[in-house]
């Protein structure tokens, strides 16, 4: 633990100054503001994601579950008002962000390295993400240490697996087939079946999280391409079908 300074009150601990200086727009409109704290809020709330998300793929490893499914549900909550702030999103016209639209030049979401990183932490490896950041960078080398490291899909399979499951070679059928006999006796393997149910939350809550980022978008600028030079919102459809964990949603179908 580190010593309290002396006379510490709720700015200096909480860096205030420094907090509340970093919200800086670049026209004089009155939106970007808001354009801007929904921006740093939800960074600031991956961080605590990826906080909470490093500490649940250790306790799965090391098969403590009860405090990894405290971890997960943290994380679940979490993502869940990520999801509920796009409301305040939508109250943006669309009159009002192409008034300032331009000062955002080339900067898109589609850049958010803690973004990529949580897919990654999750068990959505894409390595080629990791080419759109400079060699040596820093969002470069935090995303090739989340490829490298652990994430908590393979954590998860590394649970099944130490149970006595067969994972085969590793296909959504083969892993499908695994966690069936999960589903199949609940009460036998509570814990993987538990540990299961709280990766679903979180593959959920992203879906969830990316269709209310579409739908805004689609509120906002129509089909109007992205900042990021992607095509706009059909880019963003296509990301919905992305599964973390397709394996279990496979099983339900054949339970
Ligand atoms: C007016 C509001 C917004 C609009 C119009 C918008 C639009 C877009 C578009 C068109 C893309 C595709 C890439 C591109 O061509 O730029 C994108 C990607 C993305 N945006 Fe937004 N966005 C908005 C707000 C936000 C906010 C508040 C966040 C929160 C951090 C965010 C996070 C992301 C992320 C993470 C991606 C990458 C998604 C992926 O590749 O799966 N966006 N956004």
């Amino acid at each position: 633990m580190t010593a309290t300074p002396a006379g510490i009150n709720y700015a200096d601990y909480l860096k205030l100054d420094q907090l509340l200086s970093a919200q800086q727009p670049l026209s004089d409109l009155h939106d970007e503001m808001l354009f801007i704290v929904i921006h740093q809020t939800k960074e600031l709330w991956m961080k605590e994601m990826l906080y909470d998300l490093r500490l649940a793929v250790s306790l799965v490893e090391a098969d403590r579950f009860a405090e990894a499914y405290k971890a997960m549900a943290r994380i679940s909550r979490i993502q869940a008002v990520m999801t509920l702030s796009w409301d305040v999103l939508s109250t943006l016209t669309p009159v009002d962000y192409l008034k300032f639209r331009d000062v955002l030049g080339t900067s898109s979401g589609f850049q958010s390295e803690q973004f990529r990183e949580i897919e990654f932490r999750l068990g959505l490896k894409e390595p080629n993400f990791v080419n759109q950041y400079p060699d040596g960078s820093a969002e470069r080398k935090a995303l090739e240490q989340a490829l490298a490291e652990p994430s908590l899909r393979e954590a998860a399979l590394g649970a099944l697996e130490g149970a006595g499951f067969d994972v085969g070679d590793k296909s959504t059928e083969a892993l499908a087939g695994a966690w069936l006999q999960v589903y199949r006796d609940p009460d036998r393997w509570f814990e993987l079946y538990e540990l299961a149910e709280k990766l679903l939350d979180i593959d959920d809550a992203m879906v969830a999280w990316r269709q209310k980022h579409v739908l805004t978008v689609e509120r906002i600028i129509g089909l109007k391409r992205g900042t990021g030079g992607s095509a706009g919102a059909p880019y963003l459809r296509a990301t919905l079908e992305k599964r973390l964990f397709p394996e279990l949603w496979a099983l339900r179908t054949e339970l």
